[in-house]
């Protein structure tokens, strides 16, 4: 067999994932395991870099591991790690951290968004280095392929200057790594909001199909059908962007012209979501709440895919070692 691409990709850990998280990025990284060398990471140490509030991480680290499992991630083929687990990170950081212009660090855009959302007086050096030791993450496992959404992609080439210095400037040790873009859906959160965990708008993962019909019930539609009476517009409908995602096309075209024609009201359109809905996600959630049900087990995956990776990374860091030869 040809040797495969290598993906990495890593989440920070807040907790329970909601669907836009698993639309927009799980969903794929189980998908890529068909194709790809996958290693998928618990970015922890990144947590640190807005706040040293971490009482939570472990077991926002369990809860976000079993969401992945739940997903469908699979431990036997894809490695699913902990950074703060794989020292060798921070070493890498520290020397790519050398050949990266303060310039260039600065100018990157989450980092202003940060200082701006957070209000922050004095960004720490480590916030600053945020996308510096994101690079050492990729690069330690040589992964041509890095999904992420959009936002992350100033990451990515910043990982590809940062690699493409070093090893000008030492000896080739690295693979410079490609964002590979997942098209993401609009998926809007029970207020009409994009999904987000800060908005409180979410459907989780762990959400029982009862939970989940508490939300759908009372969600935001199109503002304008007041009465049942009223004709809506499904295209400016949140609820008309989950059937986009979920419904049939006959079921959605039934729901799209009843919407019009004010043939039916938003609680008829909301069930028929919910009979795709529901369906998609309880497999996920019943995988998701067995594993729960076992933490130990979580954590013993997670430590035996670290074991795997460190593997990589003791064999990567004596690359880089030999690469910058320092002691005598
Ligand atoms: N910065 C990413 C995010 O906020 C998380 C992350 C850390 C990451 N290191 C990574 C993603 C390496 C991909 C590859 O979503
Ligand atoms: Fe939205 Fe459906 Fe109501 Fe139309 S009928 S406004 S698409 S919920």
């Amino acid at each position: 067999m040809a040797k495969r691409d290598r993906v990495l990709s890593g989440m920070r850990p807040s907790g329970r994932l909601h669907l836009g998280n698993y639309l927009g990025a799980l969903q794929n990284w189980v998908r890529l395991q068909d194709t790809m060398d996958c290693f998928y990471f618990v970015a922890d140490w990144h947590v640190l870099t807005d706040t040293s509030d971490i009482a939570d991480v472990p077991q926002n680290t369990i809860d976000m591991a079993a969401d992945w499992l739940g997903a469908g991630l699979d431990p036997e083929r894809s490695t699913l790690f902990v950074q703060s687990l794989i020292p060798e990170h921070a070493e890498l950081h520290l020397l790519l951290s050398m050949v990266t212009p303060v310039s260039w660090v600065e100018r990157v855009p989450t980092y202003r968004e940060r200082i701006e959302q957070l209000h922050l007086e004095s960004p720490s050096y480590g916030l600053l280095g945020y996308p510096v030791l994101q690079a050492a993450d990729i690069v330690m496992y040589r992964a041509n392929w890095v999904p992420v959404g959009i936002d992350q992609v100033p990451h990515i080439e910043l990982s590809r200057e940062i690699v493409r210095r070093f090893n000008n400037t030492f000896r080739p040790v690295f693979v410079e790594p490609e964002a590979k873009l997942t098209e993401i859906p609009k998926v809007p959160g029970t207020d009409g909001r994009k999904m987000s965990k800060s908005y409180g708008n979410t459907i989780e993962l762990a959400d029982t199909a009862e939970t989940i019909t508490k939300k759908v019930r009372p969600m935001m539609t199109d503002p304008a059908r007041k009465r049942r009476t009223d004709p809506g517009n499904p295209d400016v409908c949140p609820v008309f962007d989950l059937h986009r995602i979920f419904t049939p096309d006959a079921d959605r075209e039934w729901a799209a012209a009843g919407c019009r024609t004010a043939g039916i009201g938003c609680l008829d359109c909301k069930d028929v979501l919910l009979k795709h809905l529901l369906p998609a996600l309880e497999p996920i959630r019943e995988r998701r709440e067995k594993f729960a049900e076992r933490p130990q087990e979580i954590v013993d995956v997670l430590h035996a895919g670290s074991d795997r990776a460190r593997a990589v990374a003791r064999r990567t860091m004596e690359d880089v070692r030999s690469a910058v030869r320092l002691a005598p």
